[in-house]
Parts: structure tokens; C-alpha cells; sequence
């Protein structure tokens, strides 16, 4: 039978669905009865640390092995409850202008002999597939991020899980909020995308959303707060992106780095918010940082299931020799695009017709939307 040898990777940022990402295409792959109907036979190489081990695992050099993991139905069999990547990830970029390594990954795929690539990740990740793409590689393409801003897919791995660890979080605060009449300020992740802190703060029922697609006014806020208390309310959950900003102001920055896509760290939004509650309000108020909590812990069931759906569906790709595709999930339905219609464009709120600017929350329309 036909030989085929598939190379697999996670990039960029880890979150919950990319084991069992990673699972259902070893199981679909490498699948008996399917192989005998393919008359192909592929086995699967798990690729360490993203597009870093593709630049390292140079078959030449007595270490390549380090950056390889061949993947059996045997190794992958426990995946799917599990966080993170069991294959690690980098933020590395082999055309980075800085330090160009693409010429050493086209060469290693050539070594390892890789007949296709299956490239998990984000807008980053996919940049890169792409251009491999572009150079005759045979690249599929998987979509994750918590930030749910990749365009293209209605979904994006991880997504939900974060959702769940905001709503867990907030539930806690809940009740350490109402004991001392407190406001908290919760930062969510999401980069320049809202999505995290809107269904975030919706499925959590928080009183204030502040997403990056709006910019709040503090006055308001404070007037909404003050507002909810007149009302009867004992203490206030705020939700803020950490990518949302003041009218007239900017982003906040953690630090000056730029990583080698060249990305800001964001953060502090709220912290900076939780002072300027307190004090245009006069009302205790706290900050609460979710950070990479956000991206730990099991997938949560959607995010297995969807893991299991890409998976497949990348391995479907591939045996059709439908190439420079993104697995995706559109309007219901499982489907593909090109990877580099994808590129260069991000999903984020509509806010006209899913942000309330005059709550600082979700609409609450919904037919019209
Ligand atoms: O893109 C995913 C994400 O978690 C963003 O929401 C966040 O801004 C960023 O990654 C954090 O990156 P790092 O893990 O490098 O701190």
C-alpha cells in the first residue's frame, strides 16, 4: 500500500481542544479500515514547539529526534481531556525578518519527508502556513485561539473553555463581592477582539462589558455603577478586554516587548479602570486579572468535540489532496477555506448589532441582530 507521512504542529498561544485536535487526526489518519479504503497508509509525526521544531528537527544532526514525536492510536488515546499541547508551542517565526529561517524549515520538510503539514493555531501560525504554502508545501490548517478572531470560522478551539473559566471565576466573585458591597473589575484576554469579554460577560451576567471595539467613557461607567446602586444593587461585576480603551486614550501595554510576529503584550486596563471607579464613585472597587487561566485546565465538552470535528476534517483535506485549506466552521456547518483568505483580516464585534453602547452590554435585541 501507498506510503504517506503526515507532520503535525501546535502554534503560537496553547488553550483546551488541541490534544483532542491532535487525536482525532492520529485515529482518522491512521485509521484501518479508512486506510484500506484510501489505499494509503499514513502514519503521523508529531512536531515539537510549533514552527521552532520544523527550524530544529534537522535529520542531519544527532538531536533531530528530540523535536519529533511519532504519533500512534496507542499515544493519543488519553488526548482528548487534556489542556495545552502535548506537542508544546512557540511564538516563533521562521520569516521573521529579523532572523529568516523559512529556507531551513522548507529543507527539514523536505529531510523528514513530509508529505502534508497540519498547522494548528491563530492568524500567526497560519501566516506561516501559508507562505510554506505558497513554496509547494502541502499545508491543512486547524483554527485556535480563546480570542475567537480568526476570519473565516465561526469557531475557534479554546474558545469555549475560556468562556467557561470566565463564568467559574466571576461566580466566585460573585459572592465575595456582595459580602463587602464591592465592585470588581475583571480583565479578560482577546487581544484587539472583544469576543472573550462580551460572551464572556454574558454568559456570566456581568452589569458592564468594555470590549476594544467601543471606546468607553469612564463617566458613564461610573454613572451606570452609581446608577445600578440607586437601583438596589449591592455590589457590580465589570468585565473589560484587555484590549478595550478609554475615548481619546490608547491601549494598555504590559511591557515594551514585541514578539517575532509583532505583537504588544496588552494588560492593566483594569486595574487602571478599578482606581477611576473608585474614584469618580466613591465605591470600594477591586481588580481581577484572569490571564492565563483563561487558557488552562480540560477542554470543556464543546471544545472536544469540536477538536474531534477539525480533526477529521483535516484529515479529509488531506486525503482529497485539498491543500492550503483551513479546516472551518461556518454557519453550522463543517467547511474549508483558503488559508490565505483568512489572513490579514480579523473577526470581531459587530457593534451595531451586538453591543449596546448605551449599557456597555450585550444588545438586547436579538431577532434584529
Ligand atoms: O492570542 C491568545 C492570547 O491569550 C491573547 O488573548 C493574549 O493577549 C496573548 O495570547 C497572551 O500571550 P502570552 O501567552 O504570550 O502571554
Amino acid at each position: 500500500m501507498k506510503k504517506s507521512r503526515i507532520g503535525i504542529l501546535t502554534g503560537g498561544g496553547d488553550c483546551a481542544g488541541l490534544n483532542p485536535a491532535m487525536k482525532w487526526v492520529v485515529k482518522t489518519a491512521t485509521d484501518d479500515r479508512l486506510q484500506g479504503e484510501r489505499g494509503v497508509q499514513y502514519e503521523v509525526i508529531g512536531i515539537r514547539d510549533g514552527w521552532k521544531g520544523l527550524v530544529q528537527a534537522d535529520p542531519s544532526r544527532g538531536d533531530s529526534q528530540e523535536w519529533l514525536v511519532p504519533l500512534s492510536q496507542d499515544t493519543v488515546r488519553t488526548w482528548d481531556r487534556t489542556g495545552g499541547t502535548m506537542l508544546g508551542t512557540s511564538r516563533t517565526n521562521p520569516y521573521n525578518p529579523k532572523n529568516d529561517q523559512s529556507k531551513k524549515v522548507l529543507q527539514n520538510i523536505e529531510k523528514l519527508r513530509l508529505d502534508a503539514l497540519v498547522a494548528i493555531g491563530g492568524d500567526d501560525t497560519l501566516s506561516v502556513a501559508c507562505k510554506l504554502a505558497k513554496e509547494g508545501v502541502k499545508v491543512v490548517g486547524i483554527p485556535k485561539t480563546i480570542d475567537k478572531d480568526l476570519w473565516g470560522t465561526d469557531y475557534t478551539l479554546g474558545f469555549e473553555t475560556a468562556l467557561n473559566v470566565i463564568v467559574e471565576e466571576i461566580d466566585r466573585l460573585r459572592t465575595t463581592a456582595g459580602s463587602h458591597k464591592r465592585v470588581f473589575v475583571v480583565e479578560t484576554m482577546g487581544r484587539t477582539a472583544g469576543w472573550l469579554a462580551l460572551e464572556g460577560g454574558e454568559s456570566a451576567g456581568a452589569y458592564i462589558i468594555l470590549i476594544p471595539e467601543y471606546d468607553f467613557s469612564i463617566d458613564k461607567v461610573n454613572e451606570l455603577v452609581l446608577e445600578g446602586r440607586r437601583q438596589g444593587a449591592r455590589y457590580d461585576i465589570i468585565v473589560v478586554a484587555e484590549g478595550a480603551k478609554p475615548a481619546g486614550g490608547s491601549e494598555t501595554v504590559k511591557d515594551g516587548l514585541i514578539d517575532s510576529f509583532g505583537h504588544k503584550t496588552l494588560g492593566g486596563i483594569g486595574e487602571t479602570l478599578a482606581k477611576a471607579i473608585q474614584e469618580g464613585t466613591k465605591l470600594e472597587t477591586r481588580s481581577v486579572v484572569l490571564s492565563h487561566l483563561q487558557r488552562g485546565g480540560a477542554p470543556c465538552a464543546y471544545d472536544r468535540r469540536m477538536g474531534r470535528y477539525f480533526g477529521i476534517a483535516a484529515v479529509d483535506l488531506i486525503v482529497k489532496g485539498d491543500f492550503g485549506k483551513m479546516v472551518s466552521y461556518r454557519n453550522g456547518h463543517l467547511t474549508s477555506v483558503p488559508i490565505n483568505d483568512v489572513l490579514g483580516k480579523l473577526s470581531l464585534v459587530d457593534v451595531k448589532t451586538q453591543y449596546d453602547t448605551e449599557r456597555y452590554n450585550g444588545r438586547r435585541t436579538i431577532l434584529s441582530r
